[in-house]
């Protein structure tokens, strides 16, 4: 396999996000995010000063460019760029954000701005989060702010980041920020990110219909053993819930009450015409497929009735985080979404994989990330073979960061970060990508990486 089998016009990028990445968070006028509060309610406050790319990341593009990768997404952060409760920008987070995009583009890399990676303003969570109806124009009148700010040099906008991790791990299990629990968070927070997503594109698409607007999706695969009623009816349920509750209602149907019952709850927070802006569809579907769940029926489990068994307990081979390393991940991903007639261009916007990168205290090659990269790579250019539009591949990620409450333990990098010094070094699979891509600088690449 190798690039040309994707076409010329297939993109290839990288991506990051702001709370993972940037650092700085007390510097520069940034205010808290619920990130902020709920590390520090962790003892963990400091790790976000993670790689620095606030500061490095004129030598961090040039790093990218130089693996032969010519598309970025990065996210902004909220409460750097409005730093109070209005839509009165920060100055010197603007001039960050521009720096950032003029970098970009002149060394000819194409700028993806995601408008929300999960660290909402600690103001705004004060008046209740995404529970409240509030946050529909909240988010919609600063979608719109920092597109007005941007649009005549980004083109790519990606509004709301995996809706159901932040919504299901933040305001369901509590165990992300803002760590709320249950039905009553999880249900109107749901309903009203579904909704300010909605809003938000119609507005952006009105004020520039050029832009090229979108979304992403996490994916998973769901595998059962055996094919008894009562298990197939489980992975009916479990599938509708990872892979079918946001994207069902952004093509115009109902939210999927018959397989999931509780869901019948919602109609508390539902009013006359939600449902018709919820129903957009975007110009593009970003899909994150980093793993497959096996699951089991049980009938104690609140909902869902179900269970995941862990991919150790059935022998799998697993990544750092014990995530199934399966590559056909993304494969039955891109298709289960191929299946829904309405659906536009599909993008990976995330693929990548936690490795320790190390053994015995001491830094080994990636070799690990080469194979499930190329092998993942392999299961995209099937899909795209057998029909499915997808347009182009993001890797998770150009750096080595923070990987939300997990710590620095598991690595995502191309590029490795010593996080007490800040130093960049070369990853075997930042070499192996630059050959990919035919542009095989890797020489380059080490020079950039030494300042030189
Ligand atoms: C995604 C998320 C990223 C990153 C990645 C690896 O869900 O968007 O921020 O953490 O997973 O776990």
């Amino acid at each position: 396999m190798d690039r040309a089998a994707f076409g010329p016009e297939f993109k290839w990028g990288m991506a990051i996000s702001a709370l993972q990445h940037e650092g700085a968070y007390n510097v520069g006028g940034r205010s808290a995010s619920i990130w902020d509060t709920f590390l520090k309610r962790k003892g963990k406050i400091e790790d976000l000063e993670t790689c620095g790319f606030y500061y490095h990341f004129r030598e961090d593009l040039k790093v990218l460019k130089a693996t032969g990768a010519e598309h970025f997404r990065f996210s902004i952060s909220w409460s750097r760029l409005f730093p109070e409760d209005s839509l009165a920008p920060n100055l010197i987070a603007e001039k960050f954000y521009s720096e950032i995009i003029d970098t970009c583009l002149d060394l000819e890399i194409e700028p993806w701005i995601c408008l929300y990676h999960w660290d909402l303003p600690q103001y705004l969570e004060k008046k209740g989060g995404w529970t409240n109806r509030k946050m529909v124009n909240h988010f919609a009148d600063y979608a719109e702010q920092v597109h007005g700010m941007f649009k005549h040099k980004v083109k790519n906008w990606l509004l709301i980041n995996e809706a159901l991790t932040f919504t299901g791990a933040g305001y369901y299990l509590g165990i992300h920020a803002p760590g709320k629990r249950g039905l009553r968070n999880f249900l109107p927070a749901v309903h009203h990110v579904l909704m300010a997503q909605g809003r938000a594109f119609r507005r952006l698409k009105t004020n520039e219909p050029s832009s090229y607007i979108g979304f992403s999706l996490a994916m998973l695969p769901i595998e059962v053993q055996g094919i008894s009623l009562r298990k197939m009816q489980a992975k009916e349920r479990i599938d509708c819930f990872f892979n079918k509750l946001f994207i069902e209602p952004v093509l115009g149907k109902p939210y999927p009450t018959d397989k999931l019952p509780f869901l019948k709850n919602m109609k508390k927070y539902v009013k006359a015409g939600d449902m018709q802006e919820i129903h957009c569809i975007p110009d593009f579907v970003g899909v994150q497929s980093y793993t497959r769940l096996h699951i089991k029926p049980a009938w104690y489990i609140p909902y869902v009735k179900a269970k995941v068994i862990p991919a150790k307990k059935l022998n799998k081979a697993c990544s750092y985080l014990g995530w199934e390393i399966y590559p056909a991940a993304i494969y039955k991903s891109l298709k289960a979404l191929t299946e829904y007639k309405e659906m536009p261009d599909l993008l990976v916007t995330e693929m990548g994989i936690p490795l320790e990168d190390e053994l015995q205290g001491k830094r080994v090659e990636d070799l690990q990330r080469i194979s499930y990269l190329s092998s993942s790579l392999e299961q995209v250019e099937k899909a795209k073979n057998e029909g499915v539009q997808v347009k182009g591949v993001f890797f998770w990620s150009l750096l080595d960061n923070l990987e939300w409450i997990e710590g620095f333990g598991p690595r995502f990098g191309l590029i490795h970060v010593d996080f007490k010094t800040k130093r960049r070094s070369l990853k075997a699979s930042a070499m192996w990508l630059s050959k990919f891509l035919n542009t095989n600088k890797v020489e380059q690449l080490r020079s950039v990486l030494a300042g030189k």
